[in-house]
């Protein structure tokens, strides 16, 4: 009898350096500070880290980003999710998160109006920083075999071990969370949407 095996729902998820990470960090020094007017609470996040999200402010250097995000973007959609009938995959929306000591992020997603990629830049990673781990509920069944199974069979986490000037780009759907910050100095990353982008979507 024949045997097939099949990886099923695999998520493509990729990890890129940024080459100019020394001067974006540079350009954002003013930015990373607890005590910035901009940097907000959010009050649909469950934490205190602070963020510009929802805020279009152009002072902030995202362009410093953007070239070598996008032409990262592009290669990553090409490869793994091949837009159809001639739609685009472009920027939504771009921020800046702060983190203090203690601080963290819950598990979440990116999943909003036709948001389909997402990225984390990691623009400041002092020692002891949080980590930034994506999380899958589904995988919880063997997770009491650990020691008796494969490892990707019981493991309903995985922290990527991003180093700083690295971002990461994910499904927006993905689950993900960053644990606790345990450093006195600010931990800073760099967050972004890209949405599905046509004529006939509207959005144009
Ligand atoms: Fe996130």
């Amino acid at each position: 009898m024949a045997v097939e095996d099949h990886s099923l729902f695999s998520i493509p998820v990729r990890v890129v350096d940024l080459e100019n990470h020394t001067q974006i960090k540079e350009a954002f020094a003013p930015w990373i500070s607890s005590t910035h007017p901009e940097l907000r609470n959010q009050k649909l996040w469950e934490c205190d880290t602070k963020s510009t999200f929802g805020q279009a402010n152009r002072e902030i250097p995202f362009e410093l980003l953007r070239s070598s995000l996008n032409s990262h973007l592009q290669d990553y959609i090409s490869e793994f999710f091949r837009p159809q009938n001639d739609a685009r995959v472009e920027e939504k929306e771009i921020w800046l998160n702060v983190y203090s000591k203690g601080d963290y992020q819950e598990i979440h997603n990116h999943v909003g109006n036709r948001t389909v990629i997402s990225m984390a830049y990691m623009l400041a990673q002092p020692a002891r920083s949080g980590s930034f781990v994506f999380y899958r509920n589904g995988d919880t069944f063997f997770r009491g075999l650990t020691d008796y199974v494969r490892p990707d069979f019981s493991r309903d986490r995985v922290a990527p071990g991003l180093r700083e000037g690295q971002a990461v780009f994910f499904p927006s759907s993905l689950p993900h969370y960053v644990s606790p910050h345990q450093s006195d100095s600010l931990r800073a990353t760099v967050s972004a949407n890209y949405w599905v982008c046509h004529p006939s979507l509207g959005n144009e």
